[in-house]
């Protein structure tokens, strides 16, 4: 139901299921009426498009999945030309201004905001689920002192499976209701571990008295003192921070965890996965380079000859730009109003004046208003992890601990959807057929080994 409004609202599609497509096949001469549901046709219409009997019938080609839905979903909603994000409906700037990331984790995986008493139990769950088992500790400690936290944030939650065997029981309800509740309230403990590792300082436990941003920060910074007692607005602003990377529909991580999932795998492997995915450079990396950015153009004055490098294409203007949103990235804009906060608590960091220049100037330059290139998440959120301390390398660990809500309500969404099946994508074979085999003797360097005894023709790379 929601999936239809947001369709039409979007203007993705005209909505009504009389809506066709005809279709000729010119090999042929035959046509067909494709049916049009919420703007998309399927992919599986196309199939009975054949030339002769023994066709495998037309399939679609979409590397990247550019122009592809793989699945309905009620969980995350884009409007990319007008700068709009919400979770289940509502807004991220009402989440951020009214609410917190727990409340928003359950309104992500319940599907409705709870109530006073669904809240308390809730974060009940939460809070005394965050310890992990020693033996997750001495995993942790078998990682050499300089290992990325991220490679080992992907395998201690992929390790978790172990721990909780009865989780692959993935069709009981409360099953899947435990393993969300774990994974939510772990993934800030094995972060925060990963972390004091690469110190080599002693693990700090949880403390169940604090809220989970502030949880979190002691986690990671508390030394000798009795209790850690964060400032409120830098738990406020991480905790703004976890709300806005809560969920993105459906990213590169995302389809990884439901890809995965798929399988029919227990949740912690599948989320493993989207970790994984999320460790890669084009996905949860950027925030890191647009520091590093920053860190090069050094000072106001340098960026005019930036800006020329940029346009001259020997640069990229990173933090800039979305595959999606061809207007302000919102999540941008929450995130700037941030960081005056947390600079009142730990002092100007110089590299926002360069930011904000740098922001003003490429917004006032045809160059990247024509292209619709507008700040992204990652222009800002770096320079407030920098200004809470974290080294560059936990920027896409913290990325990690929200998104898995969205990962875990993707996933739920996903086992019971009635329409899903393992995924198993297509692919137009380009390779040989039907080589004879060259004993190892027989071959040398150089020589090619790949003789075909019958040539490669279109109705030998019809799939089997
Ligand atoms: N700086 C300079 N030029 C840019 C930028 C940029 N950041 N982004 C896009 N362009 C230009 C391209 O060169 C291209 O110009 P052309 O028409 O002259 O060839 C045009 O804008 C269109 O760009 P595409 O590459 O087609 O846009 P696409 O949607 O494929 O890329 C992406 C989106 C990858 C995010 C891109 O904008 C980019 O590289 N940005 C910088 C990296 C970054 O900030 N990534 C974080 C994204 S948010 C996230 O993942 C959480």
């Amino acid at each position: 139901m929601a999936d239809e409004q947001t369709q039409t609202q979007d203007g993705a599609g005209a909505g009504t299921t009389q809506d066709t497509l005809s279709v000729t096949d010119n090999r042929t001469g035959e046509s067909f009426e494709l049916e049009i549901t919420d703007g998309t046709v399927k992919a599986m219409d196309f199939r009975q498009m054949k030339v002769n009997e023994d066709d495998f019938g037309l399939m679609t080609y979409d590397p990247a999945f550019t122009n592809t839905a793989h699945c309905r979903s009620e969980i995350g909603f884009i409007d990319g030309d007008n700068g709009i994000l919400e979770y289940r409906g509502y807004s991220i700037e009402q989440l951020c201004e009214h609410s917190n990331y727990l409340e928003t984790a359950y309104l992500l995986i319940h599907g409705d905001l709870p109530t006073r008493e669904q809240y308390d139990a809730w974060a009940f769950d939460i809070t005394h689920h965050t310890f992990i088992h020693e033996n997750i500790k001495k995993f942790v400690e078998g990682f050499r002192y300089d290992a990325h936290p991220m490679g080992m944030l992907e395998a201690t939650v992929g390790a978790l499976s172990t721990f909780y065997p009865e989780s692959k029981d993935i069709d009981d309800e409360r099953q899947r209701y435990i393993s969300a509740v774990r994974m939510i309230a772990k993934m800030p403990t094995l972060a925060a571990f990963a972390y004091r590792h690469s110190l080599g300082l002693p693990f700090i436990y949880p403390d169940n008295d604090l809220d989970y941003p502030s949880n979190f920060l002691s986690m990671l910074f508390k030394m000798t003192e009795q209790k850690y007692e964060p400032d409120e607005r830098l738990t406020r602003a991480l905790d703004n921070l976890f709300i806005l990377h809560a969920d993105h529909e459906q990213n590169c991580s995302t389809a990884a965890v439901r890809g995965v999932g798929s399988s029919r795998v227990d949740p912690y492997s599948a989320v493993a996965a989207g970790v994984a995915a999320l460790y890669g450079p084009l996905h949860g990396g950027a925030n890191e380079a647009a520091l590093q950015m920053l860190d090069r153009i050094g000072t106001v004055e340098n960026i005019p000859d930036f800006l020329e490098g940029v346009k001259n294409k020997d640069e990229r203007l990173v933090g800039f730009g979305h595959r999606v949103y061809k207007n302000y990235d919102p999540r941008a804009r929450i995130i700037k109003q941030n960081v005056d906060e947390v600079f009142e608590v730990t002092g100007k960091n110089p590299k926002l004046e360069i930011a904000v220049e740098l922001e003003k100037r490429a917004l006032d330059d045809e160059y990247f208003t024509s292209r619709k290139l507008y700040p992204n998440v990652d222009f800002y959120s770096g320079l407030i992890y920098e200004a809470l301390n974290l080294p560059r390398d936990m920027f896409t660990v913290i990325f990690a601990i929200p998104r898995t809500s969205g990962w875990i309500a993707q996933w739920l969404e996903m086992v019971d959807d009635e329409e899903q099946k393992i995924a198993r994508p297509r692919q137009i074979y380009q390779g040989y057929r039907e080589l004879e085999y060259t004993p190892m003797d027989q071959r040398s360097e150089g020589e090619p080994h790949q003789k075909p005894s019958t040539p490669l023709s279109p109705e030998a790379s019809a799939p089997a």
